[in-house]
């Protein structure tokens, strides 16, 4: 059964624990939360205080998608504010192997991810010492984008990569996922969905997981 991660990005922030609360209730196990700087991507989001008070309020797992420069001048305050794994972009940080070895060394779970134009071939090595690929299927900044099918043998030939190195990786995809895509990702080994609009912008949370887990 694959993970079904709602972001929080298309939530309503003025009530976020009762989105949260929402969410659980209706089967999520795991939170995205995509922190954006204005640099890498073009939108300023959600810093470590807000993971922070989160953390207080859940247990479900905490994925932190770092969309910034410099990862490795944040990645401890994410630990310090109880992330349970933190993502960071191949494109930002060229040489990742030692940010992903400090993110495991704190404790926490360490993904590595790439945008929709970045060739596989710059993951390849990295992806044994991860927990976690994620190939972005939107370019990143903003919820609500259309699903971009041109990544798929992208994300195929992660999950072929992933399979050699027989350990327990997670294939997490994410942007423009909704119930008519989620058939197709998982196809081709997605095992962890992430979803914003499709999720939080309808009004029946239960049911929108139901349909990305089925599908
Ligand atoms: C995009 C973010 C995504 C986004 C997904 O930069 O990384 O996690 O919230 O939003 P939807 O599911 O609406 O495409
Ligand atoms: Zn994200």
């Amino acid at each position: 059964m694959v993970i079904v991660a709602p972001s929080i990005l298309s939530a309503d922030f003025t009530k976020l624990g009762d989105e949260i609360r929402a969410v659980t209730d209706a089967g999520a196990e795991w939170l995205h939360i995509d922190v954006m700087d204005g640099h890498f991507v073009p939108n300023i989001t959600i810093g470590p205080i807000v993971v922070e008070n989160i953390r207080k309020k859940t247990s479900l797992f905490l994925d932190c998608h770092l969309m910034i420069e410099h990862p490795e001048k944040y990645v401890d305050a994410f630990v310090k504010a109880g992330a349970d794994l933190i993502t960071i972009h191949q494109e930002t940080a060229p040489d990742s192997l030692p940010i992903i070895k400090h993110i495991k060394e704190s404790g926490c779970k360490a993904g590595i991810s790439i945008n929709p134009e970045t060739p596989f071939e710059t993951i390849r090595n990295i992806i044994p010492e991860v927990d976690l690929v994620l190939i972005m299927s939107v370019h990143p900044g903003f919820s609500g984008q259309k699903f971009i099918p041109e990544v798929i043998p992208k994300l195929k030939e992660a999950a072929e990569m992933i399979k050699k190195t027989k350990k327990q990786i997670y294939l997490q995809i994410d942007g423009g996922i909704n119930d008519q895509n989620a058939d197709l990702v998982k196809k081709n080994g997605a095992d962890v969905l992430v979803a914003a609009s499709f999720i939080f912008k309808g009004k029946d949370y239960s049911k929108a997981i139901k349909q990305l887990k089925e599908a």
